[in-house]
């Protein structure tokens, strides 16, 4: 029997899989979860079984009206992560080139491997914090690239890039023919912007989002795509090679997020103005620390200046029951990232944790 020669895995996501079970988890990137009973729902409002093939009407709107875009433009499914494996899945052809942030989100990295793309980089520098080098990015597409890849707010450092930068993005993607996906799932977690999809700059924008980390939603795997409508509909027959359709009550349910969205995005607010308070605390006394503070978002991605990442990882772990993710998962192990989307107390007490090892780290230095 042939062996299976290509069998692709994301390294980081197993290790988020089976790593969230510590007490203090500071690795998580969203919101902790919102409870079912805040979204009111009564049990005979729901039907197991729905007739939409082709996206939920209603679901449909409830998006567009968000996000002021047209339903034609809207694709709806499971999580960011399946909209953008439909992104690069559908823009793939032989030969095609991909260029991609670094450091990202270690997904879409494996996933453009798996789908067959030649990978390259482009880099956001700790010392620029974090902002994409336009001019590197300039040099690099060819003929061949296909798409450019980004996050925005940025995984891991939540660096915002603003329309101007986008834009300029956009210019460079067009020269070649190419497309620019925005992958805005902690986009919403800058409230105090006001900031919108990004989607408006243009026909070679495509957008990537969910509910799953700004509104601690993750279990109905609310995900969609912006595009233009040639494309989307490209998405749907593609999808009748993936499955016949998504589950009913998700849907319906995700209805009911979006009507109480601004309540949920008050709660999300609150949690995380209280923990960028704890971490701005927390950051100002540990001169071992650097690291830049957007003062916004559901991560940031200190610098260890002395030690080692791993050695700090393995005693939160083992001895303080706390998570957070090393910067090997972003090909940068002299950093590592903190997640704000906890509840206050444990968040407060996860920093705490982090100051014992860090001290500790030192003296056993010294
Ligand atoms: C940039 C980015 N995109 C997508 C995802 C996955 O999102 P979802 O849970 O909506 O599939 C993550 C999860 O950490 C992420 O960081």
């Amino acid at each position: 029997m042939k062996k299976i020669n290509r069998l692709m895995h994301s390294l980081y996501m197993h290790w988020a899989k089976t790593h969230f079970h510590a007490k203090y988890n500071l690795a998580n990137s969203g919101l902790t979860n919102y409870p079912l009973t805040g979204l009111h729902v009564e049990l005979k409002e729901l039907e197991l079984t729905g007739s939409s093939y082709y996206g939920y009407e209603p679901l449909l709107h409830a998006i567009g009206e968000r996000y002021n875009v047209t339903a034609k433009q809207i694709y709806t499914t499971l999580g960011t992560s399946f909209a953008n494996f439909m992104v690069l899945t559908l823009l793939f052809e032989p030969g095609a080139e991909i260029l991609i942030e670094h450091p990202t989100y270690e997904l879409l990295i494996s996933t453009a491997q798996h789908v067959g793309y030649k990978v390259k980089r482009f880099h956001r520098r700790f010392e620029d914090n974090f902002q994409i080098d336009i001019s590197a990015l300039r040099k690099s597409v060819t003929p061949k690239t296909r798409l450019i890849v980004l996050t925005n707010l940025h995984n891991p450092s939540s660096a915002l890039t603003d329309d101007k930068i986008l834009k300029e993005i956009g210019k460079i993607a067009q020269s070649v023919d190419a497309y620019v996906c925005v992958d805005e799932v902690y986009l919403d977690s800058a409230f105090e912007l006001s900031l919108r999809s990004s989607i408006r700059l243009g026909k070679e924008f495509i957008i990537t989002n969910s509910l799953t980390k700004v509104y601690g939603i993750s279990g109905l795997r609310c995900g969609w795509i912006f595009a233009k409508p040639e494309l989307v509909q490209k998405m749907w027959y593609l999808t009748d090679l993936f499955y016949v359709k998504h589950a009913h009550i998700a849907e319906q349910l995700s209805v009911t997020a979006f009507q109480n969205l601004d309540k949920i995005k008050e709660w999300s607010r609150s949690i995380l103005e209280q923990n960028h308070r704890l971490l701005n605390k927390f950051l100002d006394t540990r001169k071992e620390l650097e690291v830049f503070r957007p003062g916004y978002g559901t991560v940031v991605f200190p610098r260890l200046k002395k030690g080692n990442v791993e050695d700090l990882y393995k005693l939160l772990e083992n001895k303080y029951d706390t998570a957070i993710t090393p910067g090997r998962f972003f090909e940068m192990p002299d950093f590592f990232r903190i997640g704000l989307g906890c509840e206050p107390s444990i968040f407060k007490i996860g920093l705490h944790n982090i100051s014992k090892a860090l001290d500790e780290l030192r003296l056993s230095s010294n």
